[in-house]
């Protein structure tokens, strides 16, 4: 045993003996290049640069060419393919003096060619090996495609479904979403990240960016240390333990001071606190936007960014155009400018860029890796996975391979919505539409009847506003009535009505608010009149956002909300409806009952006078019009079977500090299919030093059961699991009384109770 216990020791030694040589050799490396690098050489290398495409600015980089060869660039983003990226690659290393290779970036968000789910679709699979998975593939494809850098994961939590970019995140809650960040960077980097087809990932947006004030874009953000620190932060210092080699600064301010020019986040904590080696670079432009926060003018901005903590700047050219000024000034100092330099230059070393620079420029690869069969076949099975079935009256779902199905709706054969929000490298017509995925799927005996019944809007400004990049939300020439009657007359002839519904793909994503959640009237109006037919309706959802649904989860025989699949999006809806998955996505965000309940979430506090559901009662915390309740909770979810939960069973009362306790619960499958749940564990800590929440995910499972079939699950619970940050900002355990929760979501829960010792 001993000798076991050696050899792993000796082991482990010898890797960081490994580590700590060939970071020597780094070292030597860069110093010896940056002795021979001029001011603006270095200078140079902060600077990252777009020759346009995938644009979310007003500003394009200009006279990228000679900025190049003139050693003025340290990375590129926004261009995509292994020959032009060659070509750029060749200005660097051929024509710049001292042959210093570029960095290629791009926002690799939701799979690259192939594309997947939206990232909160993806979330709610739960499942952390097919999220490493998807994001796996995205990098095997995006090194094929000359990329090294991803600007992806971004964790930031978002309880706001105002706010379009919640959509690109893994929803509200601070634990699961630190899971996801982590198997998002370990599928982006893998365990080595010089091979060719691993990239390095950027988290973003550091920090707080979900907490927009209002759900408005790049707004205010103004929280409390306390909520940053258990509820915010969490996942971007998950993806920091993770590896992950870079991080985007956030376009908000943080305290008053943006993120791009804030110390205290940049440095104090990123780098003092959570010991961050990697690179930051800002968001685009955010570094020239603070002159529009009030900081002061280009140079003043540049030189608060460049002391805050910031390596590299994102398309501004601020520290380009200023910093070599700045310096002459005395606002910043030459190891400030050099310390970025050395942290931009040792990831192009680490990604072996110097003794390949065109390691990733393979076009022999980039066939046969991108969009292959097995890449299309994966993103299938992963949006399957992420579709969450939110209602289904009478086993509606899944339907019969026989009889006429009326597929109607303004997205159900609209290809150029299929891709969702943030895919810049997808080509929607390679995309797969719902009306093809249910043809294919409901065989030779289906008659498939088709009518698109209503535009995704009649608000002519909003189709305007949502149609910036493209034909999302068109106008039919048709009047809404004769669109309407036509697929009215549609349901008439058919047994069960398929209603493909709700927002177009760039109704989210980044500067994509909405004040109304609702579906569109154009859209309500069209689910009214086929109400009326009495035929039962499976509304099949699109959405990047929760939405408001009171009205439809009153009224439809089914839901399943599909987020945006992705290019394989209509083959796995058809796979769903007619059962060949049995649905098992769980809600990663609450969906409201109104717009006025915002912000709504599981891990509430409690107030001194609780709301109590069963009946109003005045002088306590509650609306008068509305339940307090989310309309579907975090956590929810249904399938085409059922489960029943035992009771808890602990394996005792009590632990004390450094122990650990385990609690188990039998799941039975008690349908007539087989199916896979989701068990989530929760905890409360009853009594604190602050104000704990009501409910807090500490743990999940996912358990295959086959029907009839019982699993008990078992969770083992540290005290270390317990701990949180308190007043003073210390990350404790606090012994007492602690409740614990489990069940197939936040709200339908088993419970038991134990004590923390001391
Ligand atoms: C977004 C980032 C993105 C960057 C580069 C910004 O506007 O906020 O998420 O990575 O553009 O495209």
């Amino acid at each position: 045993m001993k000798k076991f216990f050696l050899f792993f020791f000796v082991l482990g030694s010898l890797s960081v003996a490994a580590q700590t040589a060939s970071d020597t050799k780094m070292n030597t490396f860069i110093s010896t290049l940056m002795k021979k690098m001029t001011l603006d050489e270095k200078i140079g290398q902060l600077n990252l640069v777009t020759p346009g495409g995938a644009v979310t600015g007003s500003v394009v980089s200009k006279d990228v060419e000679s900025k190049i060869e003139n050693g003025q660039v340290g990375g590129l983003f926004g261009i995509t393919g292994p020959e032009k990226i060659r070509q750029a690659q060749e200005l660097a290393v051929k024509n710049s003096r001292l042959n210093i290779p570029l960095f290629f970036g791009l926002d690799v968000i939701h799979g690259h060619k192939t594309v997947m789910p939206i990232p909160l679709g993806l979330s709610c699979s739960w499942d952390l090996e097919l999220i490493e998975k998807s994001a796996r593939i995205a990098a095997e494809e995006a090194t094929a495609d000359g990329l090294n850098w991803a600007f992806s994961p971004m964790v930031d939590i978002a309880r706001d479904p105002r706010w379009g970019r919640i959509a690109e995140g893994s929803g509200e809650d601070p634990y699961l979403g630190s899971q996801i960040a982590k198997a998002m960077v370990r599928g982006y980097q893998g365990t080595d990240i010089s091979k060719d087809n691993t990239l390095i990932a950027c988290v973003k947006h550091y920090a707080l960016y979900g907490a927009a004030e209002g759900g408005r874009d790049y707004n205010t953000v103004d929280m409390s240390k306390v909520r940053m620190y258990n509820e915010y932060l969490p996942p971007y210092k998950a993806a920091i333990e993770a590896g992950v080699g870079s991080i985007m600064s956030s376009f908000n301010v943080i305290d008053g001071i943006p993120a791009s020019g804030n110390k205290w986040l940049l440095t104090e904590l990123l780098r003092n606190q959570w010991g961050f080696k990697g690179l930051v670079v800002s968001d685009y432009t955010s570094i020239n936007e603070m002159m529009n926060h009030g900081l002061g003018d280009l140079q003043a901005v540049s030189a608060l960014s460049l002391n805050a903590g910031m390596d590299m700047d994102m398309v501004g050219e601020g520290f380009l155009t200023t910093l070599k000024k700045s310096l002459q000034q005395g606002k910043v100092t030459l190891q400030q400018i050099e310390t970025a330099c050395r942290r931009i230059l040792e990831a192009k070393y680490r990604l072996g860029l110097f003794e390949d620079p065109y390691r990733y420029c393979n076009e022999e690869r980039a066939k046969s890796v991108i969009m292959s069969d097995a890449n299309r076949k994966a993103a299938r099975e992963v949006a399957a996975k992420s579709f969450v079935l939110l209602k289904n009256n009478n086993q509606t779902l899944p339907l019969k391979k026989s009889g006429t199905i009326a597929v109607v709706g303004p997205l159900a054969d609209s290809r150029r919505n299929m891709l969702g929000t943030w895919s810049v490298s997808g080509d929607f017509d390679k995309a797969v539409t719902v009306l093809e995925g249910i043809k294919s799927a409901a065989g030779p005996d289906t008659k498939i009847l088709f009518a698109k019944g209503a535009n995704l809007t009649n608000d002519a400004n909003l189709a305007k506003h949502t149609n910036v990049f493209g034909m999302e939300a068109p106008m039919d020439g048709r009047s809404p009535e004769d669109m309407i009657k036509e697929a009215v007359d549609a349901a008439a002839q058919s047994d069960v009505v398929v209603a493909v519904v709700g927002e177009a793909a760039d109704m989210t994503g980044e500067a994509s608010s909405m004040a109304n959640i609702d579906l569109q009237e154009s859209q309500k109006e069209l689910l009214k009149a086929l109400v009326k037919t009495g035929k039962p309706i499976v509304m099949v959802l699109y959405n990047g956002r929760p939405m408001t649904l009171k009205w439809e989860s009153d009224n439809m025989a089914a839901i399943l909300d599909v987020w945006f699949g992705g290019t394989e999006g209509g083959n796995a809806v058809g796979d769903v409806l007619f059962g060949k998955y049995s649905p098992s996505g769980k809600l990663t965000t609450s969906f409201p009952y109104s717009v006025g309940q915002i912000p709504v979430y599981h891990s509430m506090l409690n107030t001194g006078r609780p709301y109590n559901h069963e009946e109003f009662a005045k002088f306590k915390s509650n609306y008068l019009d509305i339940p307090n309740e989310p309309l579907y909770p975090f956590g929810f979810g249904l399938s085409y079977t059922s489960y029943s939960y035992s009771d808890v069973t602990l394996s005792g009362t009590s632990l004390k500090m450094g122990q650990s306790i385990t609690a188990s619960v039998k799941v039975t499958n008690t349908g007539a299919r087989d199916g896979v749940e989701t068990v989530q564990l929760y905890i409360r800590d009853v009594v604190g030093s602050i104000s704990r929440p009501m409910k807090e995910l500490k743990g999940f499972k996912k358990v295959a059961l086959k029907a009839g079939e019982s699993q008990t699950v078992t969770f083992t619970i540290s005290s270390n699991d317990l701990k949180f940050y308190n007043n003073a900002l210390k990350f404790v355990n606090e012994p007492g009384d602690y409740k614990i929760f489990i069940g197939g979501n936040s709200v339908d829960v088993k419970e038991a109770s134990f004590v923390l010792g001391k």
